[in-house]
């Protein structure tokens, strides 16, 4: 048999309802948030990530899949943030506002070693702010990510802030990072004192245990930070303070891709193990510009959409829940051609129905309509077909009645609402 390739996943029926419920809840809040949906190829220019993610960064190192084909050297995208950017400019979106606030969903693709939350096909949901360099900017986007988690019922979950400053001041903290890890390079990964050099903050992502303490033994403060920058993180904090939104400074958190400057931010859920953001996110101030734009402020995130659902399935009780549908039930030739007709009069007056395409039983059928947790039954047999009447059956407290023909859509519209509302 052909398996599926390691490291993806098929969402199954059982699964989808799940994905649904956390695309709406994102949608429904992006759209208050006054934010649109872009689409963008998952097939795009290799050179596009070697840039602006990095030369260094784990991802451009190790984890593009590639696929060449003829001139072309092309890449599944691993992120969103350099492909919307590329479209951004591409598109000249930055003629149309000055902000483009810009939400997007869709599967992402790493070649890592798959593990319990992280997958080789993965999927995004996220947003880029583009024009502004505003730390009020940075506000909305944090809240928003909050929203999100707060509205899909996930609790219990850890913002962590920091910032890298302008580039000027990121060098700096680079620096000061590499002369507090020289002196304890013997305690470092034998990766890790590679990193040292090439991408010191590298470093501070490494989950080896020995790097970790020595990590968590840095004694670190934003006194790399110019005045402007510091200024703009303040202004973060102040805003983030006045609406009550929860955050811890990290002063260890740096994010792995070279793009980021300013603010950046990760969440994290314990319940996830070692795979333990939720999300996570940042300004990219000089990206546009790198790109070959006009220079222009950005912020956003993106949250993996797997490791939402693992938070939140397990917070989720598993009750019985009736779903307002109809399910009909047939005995015999005449009434599998009325049914027929029934559903389409069912369905044109958007009430959801179903039925069960195989001949079997009563018994069996009943069974079925129960299982398909449909809140009423109609059954149509023989009998009830030459007497003009239908049984009409509540699933919830099992009481039947008959009904006629003429009365029944008007019956049922009062019992099941409509599925366009
Ligand atoms: P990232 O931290 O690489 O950021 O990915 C964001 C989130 O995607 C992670 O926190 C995690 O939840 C999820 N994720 C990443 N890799 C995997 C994987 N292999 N399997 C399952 N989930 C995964 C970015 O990609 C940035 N583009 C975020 C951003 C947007 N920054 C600014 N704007």
């Amino acid at each position: 048999m052909i398996k599926r390739v390691r490291g993806t996943q098929d969402i199954l029926p059982q699964a989808s309802g799940s994905w649904q419920e956390i695309e709406e809840v994102a949608r429904r809040i992006f759209s208050l948030y006054e934010y649109q949906e872009i689409r963008t190829p998952i097939i795009e220019n290799v050179s596009l990530f070697n840039r602006s993610l990095g030369e260094t960064t784990e991802i451009v190192q190790k984890q593009m899949f590639q696929v060449k084909h003829e001139k072309d050297h092309l890449v599944l995208r691993p992120e969103g943030t350099a492909p919307i950017v590329r479209a951004y400019l591409e598109n000249n979106l930055d003629k149309l506002k000055t902000v483009n606030k810009l939400y997007y969903l869709g599967p992402m693709f790493r070649a890592e070693r798959p593990q319990k939350g992280r997958l080789r096909q993965f999927h995004h949901l996220g947003v880029e702010a583009i024009g502004s360099i505003m730390p009020q900017l940075d506000v909305e986007v944090i809240s928003l990510a909050d929203r999100i988690l707060r509205e899909a019922g996930i609790t219990e979950f850890q913002i962590y802030l920091n910032t890298l400053g302008c580039p000027k001041d990121k060098a700096k903290l680079s620096y000061q990072l590499q002369k507090k890890l020289s002196s304890q390079v013997s305690h470092l990964c034998s990766e890790c004192q590679n990193r040292l050099n090439r991408n010191v903050f590298r470093v501070l992502d490494c989950k080896n245990a020995a790097c970790q303490k020595v990590v968590s033994g840095l004694d670190l403060n934003h006194d790399y930070l110019c005045s402007d920058c510091n200024e703009h993180f303040r202004a973060v904090i102040d805003g983030l303070k006045s609406i009550n939104i929860d955050y811890k400074i990290s002063h260890t958190l740096v994010r792995g891709l070279d793009y980021y400057t300013q603010t950046i931010f990760e969440i994290k859920h314990q319940e996830l193990g070692a795979q333990d953001a939720l999300g996570a996110g940042g300004r990219y101030d000089n990206l546009v510009a790198e790109f070959g734009g006009a220079s222009s402020g950005a912020i956003g995130f993106a949250f993996g959409i797997e490791r939402l659902l693992l938070v939140r399935n397990n917070q989720q009780s598993d009750t019985k829940d009736f779903k307002r549908s109809v399910y009909l039930v047939t005995l015999g030739t005449e009434a599998n051609k009325k049914g027929v007709q029934l559903l389409h009069n069912l369905r044109i007056n958007n009430i959801c129905a179903d039925t069960d395409y195989a001949t079997r039983s009563l018994k069996a059928q009943m069974r079925k309509a129960n299982d398909s947790g449909a809140k009423y039954c109609i059954i149509i047999g023989e009998n009830e077909l030459e007497r003009g009447l239908f049984s009409l059956k509540d699933m919830e407290s099992g009481q039947q009645k008959d009904i006629s023909e003429a009365n029944l859509l008007n019956e049922i519209s009062n019992l099941v609402p409509n599925h366009r509302s």
